[in-house]
């Protein structure tokens, strides 16, 4: 399966946070926004990657994460001229998805919850349509809303409704066989003048080939749209770290717990932090993956 991370848009609500640097790239705790996302994409076990963004935030995410080779990956770039609509990353993105399946994720979703890689890698094994992922939120008029029938059975979809038919909003994680390159053009800009995920979804579940996960109530799915939200993720991040010892989203350990690299590149990266207390998690991390478990 292939990725294409999303991060573009013009970040206008975090103004002036936002006013020279990408939204994807603020801080959440201790990682540029843009590492949760990766994470999730190497956690579903996808190793060729599309960045595709704005023309003048490319430069940044090129210094950031380069071709992704030490990390065992392959990154490649695309340029949304303009903030079109989601599901014109399909368009961008066509040639790098080929024939291949993909997961699309947007830049700014942050996910963590119990055996999460476990459910991505089941769920990418059987892409016959499009997989969704929801979460029961307080707010879902902010969202793409699930409708589902007495079965929990999906039968709508809407973005945004002023009177949503469920708590169930859906996160900005999907999965879709090639045929979303199709579906992709025959879509029509919607009255804000996007082209919408949720007509790309809609299709998907008009043919019957609609799927939605729910990732449910021991998980996190944080927003990060606010000044407040992007703060309350921060502190969710820091209070997990601080009291497990472990690191969310850290990619170097997420590439070498996957087997995108070995210990020894886990430990070259490791050294390159200088000795500062992220490459020392990185360092005493990859020492003990390297013994015999048991
Ligand atoms: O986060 C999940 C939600 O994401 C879904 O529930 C909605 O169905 C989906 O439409 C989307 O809603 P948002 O209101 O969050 O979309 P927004 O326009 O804020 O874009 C989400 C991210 O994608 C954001 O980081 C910017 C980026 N983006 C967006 C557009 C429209 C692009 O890179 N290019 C674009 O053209």
């Amino acid at each position: 399966m292939k990725g294409i991370l999303l991060a573009g848009g013009s970040g206008t609500r975090l103004r002036p946070l936002t006013q020279v640097i990408s939204k994807q790239m603020l801080p959440v705790y201790d990682k540029p926004m843009i590492y949760y996302p990766l994470s999730v994409l190497m956690l579903a076990g996808v190793s060729e990657i599309l960045v595709i963004s704005s023309r003048a935030h490319l430069p940044m995410f090129e210094a950031l994460l380069g071709d992704g080779s030490h990390l065992g990956l392959k990154i490649d770039y695309s340029e949304q001229p303009r903030p079109n609509g989601i599901a014109e990353a399909f368009l961008i993105g066509a040639d790098h998805i080929g024939d291949d399946n993909v997961a699309l994720i947007l830049g700014d979703n942050v996910f963590h919850g119990l055996n999460f890689s476990q459910t991505l890698v089941q769920q990418a094994a059987h892409v016959d349509g499009c997989v969704l992922f929801g979460y029961r939120v307080h707010d879902p008029e902010g969202y793409g809303v699930a409708e589902l029938d007495a079965a929990g059975r999906l039968i709508g979809i809407e973005e945004k409704p002023v009177r949503p038919r469920s708590d169930l909003a859906i996160t900005g994680l999907y999965f879709y066989p090639s045929d979303v390159v199709d579906i992709a053009k025959n879509l029509r800009p919607s009255a804000r003048g996007e082209l919408e995920i949720t007509d790309v979804n809609l299709e998907y579940l008009r043919q019957g080939r609609a799927r939605l996960v729910n990732l449910g109530r021991g998980f996190a799915w944080l927003d990060t749209g606010t000044r407040d939200n992007l703060l309350q993720a921060s502190q969710y991040v820091q209070t997990m770290e601080q009291r497990q010892g472990l690191r969310i989203a850290c990619l170097e350990e997420v590439a070498l717990r996957m087997g995108f690299i070995d210990h020894e590149s886990c430990q070259r990266l490791a050294a390159g932090y200088g000795g500062n207390d992220y490459g020392e998690y990185l360092r005493a991390m990859a020492a003990d993956l390297a013994r015999p478990q048991g």
